[in-house]
């Protein structure tokens, strides 16, 4: 577990370099949380969106961010949509059934990043306006289950996004990490003082 004057740290050094980032899915459950708490953090100098559709904002906190429209049939049309970022998120969502198991993660390995990291969340805990019938259930079923038990199943979204934002900033000299459920709960209550 970091110390919180550790992790402060780690944060500030990282807002001094000034780094560009995209994010995939911010429209996405994971992706809304993650731009909103990179923003309320005041992390990266540059903050582009790229999705298949526009979002509007209507924030005043939102109006720096930049949206690119592109075709995800076409991606190599589009090559340029990402270069110039130092800092690549992706929060695309699909379900399993229809991704394919592991099939992302083996593509990923072979773009040769400097470094990556796969999140492995269990089961997302989040207010989902869409109606997702099985996660609904899933829910249901985790709420009236002992609270150890819930947390080997599931995490909340905000946990994942902290792990994903506490990981980003903490120096590492591996070139891939791999964090399940429990290493996500734990990277992301790390505590935080720079929230209110
Ligand atoms: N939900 C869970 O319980 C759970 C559990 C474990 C892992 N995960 C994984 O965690 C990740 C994020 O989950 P989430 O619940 O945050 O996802 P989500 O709310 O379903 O968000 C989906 C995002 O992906 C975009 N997207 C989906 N299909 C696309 C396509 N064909 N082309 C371009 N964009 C596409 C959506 O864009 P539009 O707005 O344009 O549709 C949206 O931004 C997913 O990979 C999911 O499999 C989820």
């Amino acid at each position: 577990i970091m110390e919180t004057g550790t992790l402060q740290k780690f944060l500030e050094d990282f807002r001094m370099q000034n780094k560009a980032v995209f994010i995939l899915g911010a429209t996405g459950e994971t992706g809304q949380v993650l731009l909103r708490e990179i923003l309320k953090r005041n992390l990266f100098s540059k903050i582009t969106l790229i999705g298949r559709r526009k979002i509007e904002f209507e924030e005043e906190a939102y109006k720096n961010v930049h949206q690119e429209v592109v075709d995800f049939e076409k991606l190599d049309e589009y090559a340029s949509s990402f270069q110039d970022y130092d800092v690549g998120f992706c929060c695309l969502g699909t379900t399993r059934s229809k991704a394919g198991a592991g099939e992302v993660e083996a593509k990923i390995e072979e773009l040769n990043f400097d470094r990556y990291t796969i999140f492995r969340p269990a089961v997302l805990l989040c207010d989902r306006k869409e109606f997702r019938p099985a996660e609904w259930l899933t829910r249901k079923f985790l709420g009236s289950l002992p609270t150890s038990w819930a947390k080997d199943h599931s995490v909340p979204v905000i946990t994942v996004v902290r792990a994903m934002i506490n990981n980003l900033v903490t120096p590492s000299d591996k070139k891939m990490e791999l964090l399940d459920n429990q290493a996500i709960h734990n990277l992301g209550k790390a505590e935080d003082s720079t929230q209110p």
